[in-house]
């Protein structure tokens, strides 16, 4: 005999309160109160299934980790294989997954020249990896980085996160890091000083809101960069992989870093895995120090086979037109709720399957939230900005699907508009 419904429920509970016992009580209150009290269970292609056996249309995916669908059989597989006769690897030694993996990643980045890689094992690593490679490589050492942005926890990364909450408790930070506005190549230029070793931004903001720079800004930085001798550094941590419409977001401004990062979505979805991709002349740092930047499990030999697998599916699958498309469809529906609740939606900022829906005030971001979960969509508002709602499926999502997503939308939309409070703070 199978479980009950009411025996699930009771694991659930449970789970919920030992995750609040022995892990963390406010993470539990806060998704609860913005409605969302899913637990994880079956997961397959854009979807996600709580214990208790609700379906939801995933299009939180962890800002990104699931481009190649949730519980991806193919990768999977992959991972199984390699299990037959591979450990992690010692990360000291040489191993064919290393090489195949950084040689694939020179094949399908841009441009001829980020040929060269560091493995780590999360995006923060990777973060930090670019930002001493940048200081290390000009022997300068400030660091430009722009409001709102994110770069994950790590020391480098956070002391380039453009959000005062997260950086406060932890001060004083690695010093040297000059904050500007995002999409401001005036501030940028005001900024730089002899001493500046690298501009560091995200293709498009994702954490920050989606935000998403004018036609001018990035090949700007480009330029910029190249006047004055300083290392670009693109984060494609949520960008990259197929995210935009384009393997990397960089490619919409035909702009090619001197430092690109990936993580999340390399995974896929399976085993964690993150890379440096760095242009082959600042290999010179390594010369004299081939071994100043160590990382146990970066780059193991399972996660190289699985970041293999990844970027062969999204190849082979093409995933990259795939979101593309998708991406118009949502476009279209998110035209006509933005002509229909004005009150609600204000634009929609999008590039492929990185979307943000900016609503008119920030008291709607959770109450959204809540509502979507009521229906059967995962969409969380951001991290920076709880006027903006992520929708941020697996590239696998199909017409129906996204058809799906914006009916749960438009229904909630509906519902919302008749309620009291709009268009004022809470
Ligand atoms: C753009 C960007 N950079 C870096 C990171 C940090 O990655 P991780 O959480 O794997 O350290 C994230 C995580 O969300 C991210 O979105």
């Amino acid at each position: 005999m199978g479980i009950t419904d009411s025996e699930l429920e009771k694991i659930k509970e449970q789970a919920f309160k030992d995750f609040e016992e022995y892990i963390n009580p406010m993470k539990v209150r806060t998704l609860n109160q913005a409605g969302i009290h899913l637990m994880e269970g079956k997961r397959e292609g854009a979807s996600v299934w709580d214990l208790t056996g609700k379906k939801y249309i995933d299009c939180q995916t962890g800002s990104g980790i699931m481009n190649v669908g949730r519980h991806n059989s193919e990768i999977i597989n992959a991972l199984k294989s390699a299990l037959d006769s591979l450990d992690i690897g010692v990360f000291l030694f040489f191993s064919k997954q290393k090489a195949d993996l950084a040689k694939k990643l020179a094949e399908i980045t841009p441009g001829e020249d980020l040929s060269c890689t560091v493995f780590g094992v999360g995006g923060g690593e990777a973060i930090d990896t670019a930002i001493k490679l940048a200081r290390g490589y000009t022997m300068k050492t400030e660091v430009i980085y722009t409001e709102k942005a994110y770069h994950g926890h790590t020391g480098f990364a956070l002391s380039a996160i453009g959000r005062d909450g997260y950086r406060e408790p932890f001060e004083p930070l690695i010093p040297g890091f000059k904050m500007v506005p995002y999409n401001d190549l005036e501030a940028v230029k005001a900024t730089i000083t002899d001493e500046t070793a690298a501009i560091i931004v995200e293709t498009i903001q994702g954490e920050g809101g989606i935000n998403i720079p004018g036609d001018e800004y990035l090949p700007g930085l480009r330029k910029l960069c190249d006047e004055h001798e300083i290392c670009l550094i693109l984060d494609e941590i949520q960008t990259g992989m197929g995210r935009t419409g384009k393997m990397f977001g960089c490619e919409h401004w035909d702009v090619v870093p001197d430092i690109m990062t990936l993580a999340k979505s390399l995974g896929g979805g399976i085993y964690p895995i993150s890379a440096t991709i760095y242009r082959k002349e600042l290999q010179d740092f390594f010369i004299p120090h081939p071994f100043i930047h160590l990382s146990t499990f970066g780059g193991s030999d399972l996660g190289c086979v699985v970041g293999l697998a990844t970027i062969d599916y999204i190849q082979k699958n093409n995933l990259c037109e795939h979101a593309a498309v998708m991406g118009e469809r949502f476009k279209q529906g998110f035209t006509t709720l933005t002509q229909q609740y004005p009150d609600l939606l204000l634009e929609v900022r999008q590039k492929g399957l990185m979307i943000g829906l900016q609503y008119t005030n920030e008291s709607i971001g959770p109450r959204m939230t809540k509502k979507f979960a009521d229906r059967g969509l995962l969409a969380v508002y951001a991290g920076t900005d709880s006027s903006v709602c992520r929708i941020m499926p697996s590239l696998v999502i199909s017409d129906g699907e996204v058809d799906k997503v914006l009916e749960i939308i438009e229904d909630s939309m509906k519902e919302l508009s008749g309620e009291k409070g709009i268009g004022q703070e809470d």
